[in-house]
């Protein structure tokens, strides 16, 4: 056991992808980075921990809405007690209104009429009407990824583990990041504490990573449950819609195709973890007993803790086809190498239930033409077919056949759920 430990210390070593600051001779202590954007110029707090040798995570923080660098405070200096270069941004805006333009910040459809509007705070939207504009109308996603090419630059970290957290307006961004494809592979994962994208602006995210968010159960700012007539919406006090925090999950997890949804340990949290998804990422759901809160001590350990054993996901699957969509992914495995899909081949009756393996390798599950619905799938009920699940993909998508084989919706109607693998 103990061999075994030592090998995997050294393994996760020598996995590490040091950036290009690790040439240079940083200074431990905090600092501060001035960068310009846009019109202006923005003020960023840096903490390098004291006595880590090597690359370490680095950990980008954005703030909630109207605050700035200075708002990580107590959460920066856990993680850089974990050994963390932070790194906390501040957005744009006029002093007290800095923001991000974070996934569907100013589409009038995101709140209902008569919402106050904050249009006139941003010089870089174009007031007209109102139209639910309460952020900066810059691209935040630029913002932060000079951010990041500034940092990495200039400090020694790990580019397998770098995060990106937020909190309320931050941890709306954080989706935006991960769905935009500039910034998702350079990122291991997000974290969104209070922070959700507003209705019918929910995106997968671009490659697969880690996710964890925690919510509030009776957040009245950004609620996490419905209290709409549709389940999957959620509204506040002042009349801003949200997708809520399971319609949200539910999609990163249906994107990645991960395994069921199961219990997840933490302090005063109620969890659910959907593991085994492409890349190995896995996606954490939590809610606590309380309002608009983020960073107490135990909210900060469920995303330190979930943080520390992973890194960046493995490259995604979809560049692994050769001929076409239907061919088996010669890069899956289930969790060890020898199981990839010929092992499937072998007892598909048993072996295709398992997580991942009749999304990853169609031809051994024979689960029919993988690009277009296959037309004797049905769940429970003959009328239960890909068009009933065409209908309502973001529930029924999860629905799996009767029988052994029990296949995925998400496999047998790849043109419903939207989970066809294009060949390259
Ligand atoms: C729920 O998520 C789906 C994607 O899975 C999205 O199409 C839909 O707009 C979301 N609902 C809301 C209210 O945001």
């Amino acid at each position: 056991m103990l061999r075994w430990s030592a090998l995997l210390t050294l393994s996760t070593t020598l996995a590490a992808s040091p950036s290009a600051g690790c040439d240079l001779d940083t200074q431990a202590g905090a600092q501060t980075l001035v960068l310009p954007f846009a019109s202006g110029t923005y003020e960023h707090a840096i903490a390098v921990p004291d006595g880590f040798a090597g690359p370490r995570p680095l950990l980008l923080y954005l703030h909630g809405w109207g605050g700035d660098s200075g708002e990580c405070g107590a959460t920066c200096g856990r993680a850089t007690d974990r050994g963390y270069v932070t790194v906390a941004l501040t957005g744009v805006g006029p002093s007290g209104w800095s923001s991000w333009n974070s996934p569907g910040a100013g589409d009038p459809a995101t709140c209902a009429p008569g919402t106050p509007d904050f249009c006139h705070k941003y010089a870089s939207c174009d007031c007209g009407e109102p139209a639910c504009d309460w952020a900066t109308c810059e691209d935040s996603t630029s913002q932060i990824l000079e951010v990041y090419e500034a940092v990495v630059a200039a400090y020694c970290v790990d580019l397998d583990r770098v995060w990106a957290m937020g909190c309320s307006n931050g941890g709306m961004m954080v989706h935006g990041l991960a769905s935009d494809d500039r910034s998702a592979p350079l990122l291991a994962g997000v974290a969104t504490a209070v922070g959700l994208p507003h209705a019918h602006h929910n995106r997968k995210p671009a490659t697969p990573m880690h996710y964890v968010g925690y919510w509030g159960a009776s957040d009245r700012v950004v609620p996490p449950l419905s209290n709409t007539d549709d389940e999957d919406m959620s509204v506040d006090t002042d009349g801003w819609y949200y997708s809520t925090a399971r319609n949200t999950t539910d999609l990163w997890a249906a994107s990645m195709r991960c395994g069921a949804r199961e219990a997840y340990a933490a302090t005063s949290m109620d969890c659910t973890a959907a593991s085994q998804c492409d890349g190995g990422a896995d996606v954490v759901e939590c809610l606590f007993d309380g309002g608009h809160r983020c960073g107490r001590p135990y909210m900060d350990d469920l995303v330190f803790d979930f943080m520390e054993p992973r890194s960046r996901a493995a490259a995604t699957p979809t560049a692994a086809p050769t001929d076409g969509a239907c061919d088996d992914d010669a890069g899956w495995f289930l969790k060890k190498k020898y199981r990839g899909c010929d092992w499937v081949a072998k007892k598909p009756g048993k072996r295709c239930e398992k997580s991942g393996a009749t999304a990853a390798c169609p031809s051994a599950c024979d689960v029919g033409d993988c690009c277009d619905d296959d037309a004797t799938w049905y769940s429970k009920k003959t009328n239960r077919d890909c068009a009933w699940v065409a209908k309502k993909p973001n529930k029924r998508c999860k629905k799996k056949s009767a029988g052994s084989l029990k296949i995925k919706a998400t496999v047998a109607c790849p043109e419903a759920c939207g989970t066809c693998r294009e060949p390259p």
